[in-house]
């Protein structure tokens, strides 16, 4: 795996216009230690955070990149203090009340993936109007991954699949990788489910339950910088990353 830190020498690098991944998710972490490091309370890395996934987007878009799935409430974030998931529960609120006259300039379409009726009410709605407004759109798609987790997908997909069979709609041998596929979250994205590429920020490399099917043949590249401070050049860097691999596939080099 490539790692590079927060100042990468990469910093401006020519990226190969043909081999931009289509799919890029994100782990976007650190927002907590960047307010530590400033002295403030946590929800204000979060509050940066969101203005990060406001230029990120805008980026990957203008770079012609296909879908940008961004993990942003796991299934598991419940277990953090009430005052900090309210935070962050009313982050898309604020996200798409300010920024969702920027995407429909910007051509790009809202997608939600994860159990979002397990969202309060004003998350639910703002997320419906966001999806309700960008759908037209054919750019980029800005796929949030909000209160999802892989092991839950899987086994919903799982339920979903022997409900098939239980309706004699599948046999058991027809079940095959494509119909666990379509049975996933990513469905919906149809031939670019699978990342291309996974950026986690912050210096840890772990997946943390997120898109661990999907991931099976993505490039995974960590950087050091927290999430707050991500930019341009920080996702310069990361394709740059990606465009000196080789992906073989579980083939050989070409
Ligand atoms: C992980 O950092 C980050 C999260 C759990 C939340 C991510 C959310 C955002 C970046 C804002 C999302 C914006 C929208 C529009 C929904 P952490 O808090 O775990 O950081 P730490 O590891 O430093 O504590």
């Amino acid at each position: 795996m490539f790692s590079f830190g927060k100042k990468p020498q990469q910093d401006g690098v020519r990226l190969d216009p043909d081999r931009i991944p289509a799919h890029v998710a994100i782990i976007m972490d650190g927002n907590g230690r960047w307010a530590q490091q400033k002295h403030r309370p946590r929800v204000f890395g979060h509050r940066e955070g969101m203005e990060t996934v406001k230029r990120v987007t805008k980026y990957a878009s203008q770079l012609g990149i296909k879908v940008l799935t961004l993990y942003a409430f796991s299934t598991e974030n419940w277990k953090r203090p009430t005052g900090e998931v309210n935070y962050l529960m009313q982050l898309p609120v604020d996200f798409f009340d300010t920024f969702v006259p920027d995407l429909v300039k910007q051509n790009v379409r809202v997608q939600v993936m994860g159990y979002t009726q397990q969202l309060p009410e004003k998350t639910q709605k703002a997320v419906q109007d966001a999806i309700k407004a960008t759908e037209k759109n054919d750019g980029m798609i800005l796929n949030f991954a909000l209160n999802y987790g892989s092991r839950a997908e899987i086994v919903s997909a799982v339920k979903k699949i022997a409900l098939q069979v239980q309706a004699g709609q599948l046999s058991v041998d027809a079940i095959d990788e494509r119909s666990v596929a379509q049975a996933l979250m990513t469905a919906p994205l149809a031939q670019y489910s699978d990342p291309d590429l996974l950026i986690r920020t912050s210096g840890e490399e772990r997946l943390s339950n997120f898109l661990l099917w999907q991931l099976a043949y993505s490039e995974l590249v960590f950087t050091d910088a927290l999430w707050p401070d991500f930019g341009a050049a920080e996702l310069r860097a990361a394709i740059y990353a990606y465009q000196q691999r080789d992906r073989r596939f579980g083939g050989l080099k070409k």
